[in-house]
């Protein structure tokens, strides 16, 4: 038994900041962004939050795959950027949508987060746990986005992608491979606007004016792109293996949208064309574990994926985290 994407949606906020935009905010340039990244605008959330844009892309996803929302049994939202604490985001999506059969909770592994969201309902299903699943990345970055720091602002921006999954008792399961390496995590860093520890005893009680630099993504980008040019393509590889799966099998290869220079790394240390590489993170930035389902969406949506095609999904970031998944399109 295994998991069959049925459906996708996406929402993406209206309002965009160019690269010029960011330049009158720090010392940067249009063409230095989209030399060093390929990023020309990104969307930004205005009166949308995380769980408003979670629940529009579960609306048209939902719509996509022609099921309504009380024959969904799990709601997974992956989220670094949540409006809500409690109740959790995938309850509170769970209520704009009235899908009141779902066992709602969040998963957050930041950009790798789709990927283990995915596999995670995909187990479930497999499992023969739950018959149908709505799994969701939605991000609202810019609300922890230090818009004085130019090794940050440029990459990041906001939306939310979403897939349903119902349970396919003819095909066999494909695994995963995930990997986790806290011992690095210092090169990817948020700490939580809830941690103020110490500050309290000082007298300050007002949390807005206790933000500093550590309650904003704060990143080693050297660091990180390095880790994700030489993890991304190995673990591609060890899921390839896994599933007896050669690359000349694959269509697509639906990477976490971070930079376009990792992306072409990874497809040269692959050996693959480009062209089999898609990207959309000129437009939307780097979205966290939004920018997979967007993607997967624009691709559904534009007709680029057919029934049969194979695709690797793969994400990588913060935590250290990566992973991939091996999915056959269905739909
Ligand atoms: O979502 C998963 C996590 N995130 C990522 O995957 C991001 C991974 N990292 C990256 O994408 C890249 O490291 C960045 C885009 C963040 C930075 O690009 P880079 O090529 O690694 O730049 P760098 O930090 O090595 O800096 C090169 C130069 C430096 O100047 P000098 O020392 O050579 O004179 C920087 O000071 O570029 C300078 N610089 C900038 N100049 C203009 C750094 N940021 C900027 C900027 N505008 N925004």
């Amino acid at each position: 038994m295994t998991a069959t994407i049925c459906g996708t949606g996406s929402y993406i906020p209206s309002y965009t900041m160019d690269n010029n935009d960011i330049a009158r905010l720090v010392e940067t340039s249009d063409e230095w962004i989209r030399e060093r990244t390929g990023v020309i605008r990104r969307h930004i959330v205005k009166e949308e939050t995380t769980v408003s844009m979670a629940a529009e892309a579960s609306r048209r996803a939902l719509e996509d795959a022609g099921m309504a929302p009380k024959e969904v049994d799990l709601i997974l939202v992956s989220t670094i950027s949540s409006n809500v604490i409690l109740p959790c985001a995938a309850c509170e999506v769970q209520k704009e949508l009235g899908a009141v059969n779902a066992t709602c909770f969040d998963l957050s592994a930041a950009c790798t987060g789709f990927v283990l969201a995915y596999n995670t309902a995909a187990a479930y299903l497999a499992g023969g746990v739950y018959r149908t699943a709505l799994v969701i990345g939605s991000e609202s970055l810019s609300n922890l986005t230090n818009w004085k720091d130019r090794g940050t602002c440029i990459l990041f921006g906001d939306g939310a992608g979403a897939a349903v999954l119902k349970a396919d008792d003819t095909r066999k399961a494909a695994l995963p491979v995930t990997h986790s390496d806290g011992g690095k995590g210092a090169a990817l860093t948020c700490k939580s606007r809830h941690d103020f520890s110490g500050l309290a005893d000082a007298g300050q009680s007002d949390p807005e004016t206790m933000l500093d630099d550590e309650h904003y993504m704060q990143m080693d980008g050297q660091a990180v792109f390095k880790f994700a040019v030489k993890r991304v393509p190995e673990v591609i590889g060890e899921v390839l293996k896994l599933n007896q799966t050669g690359t000349e099998e694959i269509a697509y290869y639906i990477l976490h949208q971070a930079n376009k220079r990792i992306v072409e790394a990874v497809a040269k240390r692959l050996g693959e064309p480009m062209e089999k590489f898609p990207m959309n993170l000129q437009e939307y930035g780097n979205t966290s574990s939004a920018s997979i389902p967007i993607l997967l969406d624009e691709m559904n949506r534009d007709g680029r994926l057919k029934p049969g095609q194979k695709l690797v999904m793969a994400g990588f970031g913060a935590g250290l985290t990566w992973g991939a998944a091996l999915v056959e399109w269905q739909r």
